[in-house]
């Protein structure tokens, strides 16, 4: 593993920098570091009743002023320590809220690494924007998209953003210096898309309401003549479309818009297709869920998440391009401080961040070393605990199952005798469990009925912690339900 060093001038002395001082016991540090994080991840197998709580003293030190004099890293690296223990996290493999992650251990070494070296991605690196860019083709032929550009970003939210920025330059050319000119424009996405959307064309400048929200099907996905007739009557009214964003695996619910169908209808209408997959476009690359991905390849960008179901940390997501140069239409700027050669723009001309860490070297590290075949039996057990868990619940005379599994997010209440208010008593149940901390379940709404969502991303969740789901709700629902 050690490089050797090339011929070079000898090593500036470390007194030489006396007020930048190394850590003075480095290995020493970091073997500490290596043992807290071998607990961290052994205590992610083992059943929690509760969060542990962050102590009087600890919570006090964290309000404390910023300090003047230098303090101990043992300390420092500690009170860290017990924060982040007292945090709720999605390794947990019970932890169902949200959509989390397994924070994969290649993750945690390579974010280490990258840490290290802190490459600058805003000009070419020199090596670590080539990582960047394969790491972008492994995960583009993972899912099946077939990618002329893309990028790296800090979320599902950035991704989305990204790929409406440059649909609105492709719409209305000129916006991004000039502004809409007076001119409308409008976005399309079912009523169960993602607010991050909304979000996007907030900060693109189109304005929250000039979004369409698409009614659903009866399988909960944006239904493609519905679609139709939006667009035409906003281009009959003078409005520009701008984009059509379709969801492959909307939060709540895990479906999945036919996007061969609304692909149809952005073709017919010239409208930019991105397909938000933060969370559920690796489903994708496994037989059993791959048909509902028909049309992704037609799409003109698609967001997927590797901070969710790819299994590594936060953050890391991409935004995928099926078209070169549009990335650079929407972002490309002449800095004085940042000359390129001739006509090749720096990696900053694609990006709407400038600094930004190494996110990719994540995933590329969790490729690498577990290959995609791994990736696809991992995924395949997530869709797999989703079925189970739904089974169960059919099965079972005091719960209901709100719909069915699409993907891995099931979503079902609970229904015991004695529980007058159903609603009333799911929003508690949800928030006993959360107290109780065996079971991370997160309180949702669906069909305006409240419920209890769980979405299986986790690769360490077994069959046998699918069934605690049940037997803790049922315990502390029961509870709850008795007068
Ligand atoms: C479908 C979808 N899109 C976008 C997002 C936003 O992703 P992020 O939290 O990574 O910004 C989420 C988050 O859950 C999501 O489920």
């Amino acid at each position: 593993m050690r490089r050797r060093r090339a011929q070079q001038d000898p090593a500036t002395p470390q007194h030489e920098r006396a007020d930048l001082p190394a850590l003075a016991d480095r290995e020493g540090v970091l073997e500490e570091l290596v043992r807290v994080i071998c607990e961290a991840w052994a205590s992610f197998d083992v059943p929690r009743t509760a969060e542990p709580q962050l102590g009087e003293e600890l919570a006090a030190r964290l309000v404390a002023p910023l300090p003047e004099e230098p303090g101990g890293v043992e300390e420092a690296l500690s009170d860290a320590v017990r924060v982040l223990d007292a945090s709720v996290s999605p390794s947990r493999p019970l932890n169902l809220g949200y959509i989390g992650s397994t924070g994969l251990e290649m993750g945690v070494l390579a974010s280490a690494l990258a840490a290290t070296y802190d490459a600058n991605l805003a000009v070419t690196a020199g090596g670590a924007d080539l990582v960047e860019e394969q790491a972008l083709r492994w995960l583009s032929d993972f899912v099946g998209f077939p990618l002329a550009e893309g990028a790296f970003t800090s979320g599902g939210m950035t991704s989305n953003l990204t790929a409406l920025l440059a649909a609105r330059e492709r719409a209305l050319p000129g916006s991004r210096a000039g502004g809409l000119y007076g001119r409308r424009a409008a976005a399309y996405c079912s009523e169960e898309a993602h607010h991050s959307v909304v979000r996007a064309v907030e900060v693109c400048g189109l304005g929250g309401g000039s979004v369409r929200r698409i009614p659903l099907d009866g399988r909960r996905r944006m239904r493609p003549d519905a679609l139709e007739e939006a667009l035409y009557q906003d281009v009959a009214a003078g409005i520009v479309p701008v984009a059509v964003v379709a969801t492959a695996g909307t939060t709540l619910t895990g479906a999945v818009d036919p996007l061969d169908e609304v692909a149809d209808v952005c073709e017919r209408h010239g409208v930019w297709l991105h397909v938000d997959g933060a969370y559920g476009l690796p489903a994708a690359a496994v037989p059993q869920t791959a048909p509902l991905f028909a049309g992704l390849e037609r799409a003109d960008s698609a967001t997927v998440d590797a901070h969710k179901w790819l299994g590594v940390q936060k953050s890391c997501s991409a935004v995928l391009l099926r078209e070169t140069g549009r990335l650079r239409a929407a972002f490309g700027h002449e800095e004085r401080y940042m000359l390129h050669e001739g006509d090749v723009p720096n990696p900053v001309d694609r990006t709407l961040e400038y600094s930004r860490p190494l996110r990719s070297l994540r995933l590329w590290m969790a490729f690498r070393v577990h290959g995609a075949a791994q990736y696809r039996i991992w995924i395949r057990r997530t869709l797999e605990n989703a079925r189970l868990l739904a089974a169960l619940l059919r099965e079972a005379p005091d719960f209901e199952l709100l719909h069915e599994p699409t993907l891995s997010t099931v979503c079902f209440r609970h229904l015991p005798p004695g529980a007058e208010d159903p609603d009333e008593h799911n929003l508690r149940l949800a928030r006993e469990m959360q107290r109780d901390g065996r079971v991370f379940l997160a309180p949702a709404s669906v069909d305006g009925r409240a419920c209890l969502r769980a979405c299986f991303v986790n690769f360490r969740t077994t069959p046998r912690e699918v069934e605690r789901v049940i037997s803790v709700a049922r315990e502390l629902g029961g509870r709850l339900a008795r007068p």
